[in-house]
């Protein structure tokens, strides 16, 4: 039998938006299962908690797709190489929106490589209308009282209004 391919998806998921839905979607298309792995970058500050992340995450994954037994979410403690490493990973997913990405991309993935070259780091190009998505941006155009829902759920946005109020 063919040892399954698992992915892991890390990312701060502050929150969760339709970008990264669509990352997951494709994702499931080379690999069989994925692992969506909650971590804290040390360059930002989080407006949710994992705990409460992970929950967005659960709710958006359960409205967009029908068979999930092959998605699970999990927080990364510790180096990410480590996490994919434990969870038998064979590759680390990652989106490209634009050129802006590639440099720091390029250079975590490179960090990566060294500390676990078994672990390869593949990229996907988000599709046109997702290109310019990013949980700070969401945020922020919330707070400012804009409109986020093409960009992620009604749940989502329930939960955003609960921490702006
Ligand atoms: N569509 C829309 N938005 C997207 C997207 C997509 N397909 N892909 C990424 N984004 C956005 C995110 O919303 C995020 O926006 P923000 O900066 O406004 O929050 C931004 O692009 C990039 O964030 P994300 O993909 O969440 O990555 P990150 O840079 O915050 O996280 C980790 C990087 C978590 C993977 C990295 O810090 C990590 O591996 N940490 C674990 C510790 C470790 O191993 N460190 C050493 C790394 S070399």
């Amino acid at each position: 039998m063919v040892n399954k391919r698992i992915g892991i998806y890390p990312g701060t998921f502050d929150p969760i938006t339709f970008g990264h839905l669509d990352i997951i979607k494709r994702s499931l298309k080379i690999v069989d299962d994925i692992i969506i792995g909650i971590a804290d970058n040390i360059n930002k500050t989080s407006l949710f908690s994992i705990s409460e992340r992970s929950e967005l995450i659960k709710n958006d994954i359960k409205s967009a797709f029908n068979h999930n037994s092959n998605i699970q979410i999990k927080k990364v403690s510790g180096l990410l190489t480590d996490f994919s490493k434990k969870n038998n990973a064979t590759c680390i997913i990652r989106g490209l929106r634009a050129v802006s990405d590639f440099e720091y991309e390029f250079q975590m993935t490179g960090m990566n490589f060294q500390l676990n070259p078994n672990i390869e780091t593949v990229f996907l190009m988000s599709s046109d209308k997702n290109s310019f998505i990013s949980s700070n941006f969401v945020k922020e155009v919330h707070k400012l009282g804009g409109d986020v829902s093409n960009f992620v759920s009604q749940n989502t946005i329930i939960n955003l209004d609960k921490k702006n109020n």
